[in-house]
């Protein structure tokens, strides 16, 4: 029901009846209250006058299930949704959810995290109230050895959604951190569970940092939010729709191929790395080259001193910029 007001009274964009709310929703006008309340109580600053009914003057920064349900306006991601105030990881919680049987495109999204999970076994800090962190589990026909091309697909999505949303212009470093300014905007951590050869299920897990202040002295040279870049609060729930909706289109043409042969132009178009000086850490050793750009089966096209050019596949090295992170 609160899904639905929000959605009504921002569509009204001013005054809404209350008696037609109630109406529309087929309740009483005490039930209509008590949800108007509850909303005020999570942030909202909603206007009651006599006659007119009730006003949305101001969207707060929540990403309640009600407010997640009025702002996706997706196909298939979010279709279930499950709201945490707090978790352990929304990658873990994925996981259950899709060892119980969850469906594609659920979506699982929490305001805290005090298990977040990084790459390479690391934390990942997910403080309350200031980021997004989610995961969407997927469940694509497609080859295991393809799964590594989904985290790709995940951070063109980032990098666009932030993009229309912000007007800011982040990029990406191979594989798929969203970087701005050669500082770390965005984490995404893809896991994957496989039987006989198929692919179970994907988990992406996205962490944005939306509107952190600061952070902790080890990571403050590497990391930094859309806050600390714009210079203002960023709401997150519009964050999270476009991001949403951009894998949702980037997805799409990912399937058509499965690979990244129609997406390589537009993913290089925003790798940070491009033209840059990279170390690659492989099992092998350490050699630096050059990067060129990822081809169509999403591995980074590096080249060597020698002129000769490897093609390094994500999940199995660690890319290095020779001058700092990027
Ligand atoms: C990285 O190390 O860069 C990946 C970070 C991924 C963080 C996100 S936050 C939402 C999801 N849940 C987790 O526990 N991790 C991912």
């Amino acid at each position: 029901m609160k899904s639905e007001i929000l959605r009504i009274l921002r569509a009204a964009n001013g005054y809404f009846s209350g008696q037609q709310l109630c109406e529309i929703m087929g309740v009483s006008r005490t039930a209509v209250w008590k949800a108007i309340n509850e909303l005020k109580a999570e942030g909202y600053r909603i206007e009651a006058v006599r006659n007119r009914g009730y006003c949305l003057l101001e969207d707060a920064d929540v990403i309640t299930q009600a407010e997640l349900q009025s702002m996706l306006h997706c196909k298939w991601i979010g279709n279930r949704l499950e709201y945490f105030d707090k978790t352990d990881s929304t990658n873990l919680q994925a996981r259950k959810l899709a060892e119980e049987g969850a469906p594609h495109g659920t979506l699982v999204v929490a305001d805290s995290q005090y298990a977040g999970k990084g790459r390479r076994g690391r934390e990942w800090d997910s403080p309350k109230g200031v980021g997004i962190w989610m995961s969407i589990i997927l469940r694509p026909d497609i080859h295991p050895l393809r799964a590594s091309m989904l985290t790709l697909v995940a951070g063109m999505a980032v990098t666009e959604g932030v993009k229309s949303l912000t007007g800011l212009n982040p990029m990406i470093k191979w594989p798929n951190d969203v970087v701005f300014q050669g500082k770390k905007l965005c984490g995404i951590l893809t896991e994957m569970s496989t039987e006989d050869e198929c692919i179970r299920y994907v988990i992406a897990g996205i962490g944005i940092n939306v509107n952190n202040e600061g952070f902790s002295q080890e990571l403050s040279r590497t990391a930094t939010s859309l806050k600390l870049e714009k210079g203002e609060d960023v709401r997150r729930s519009p964050v999270i729709r476009a991001v949403t909706e951009a894998f949702e289109a980037y997805y799409g043409r990912f399937m058509e191929t499965c690979d990244m042969t129609l997406l390589k132009d537009e993913y290089n178009r925003a790798l940070a790395n491009a033209g840059r000086g990279v170390t690659v850490l492989d099992s092998g050793g350490q050699y630096e080259g050059t990067a060129l750009g990822i081809d169509g089966e999403g591995s980074l096209l590096v080249e060597k001193k020698d002129k000769t050019v490897v093609a390094v596949i994500s999940g199995e090295v660690s890319v290095r910029g020779i001058y700092g992170y990027v």
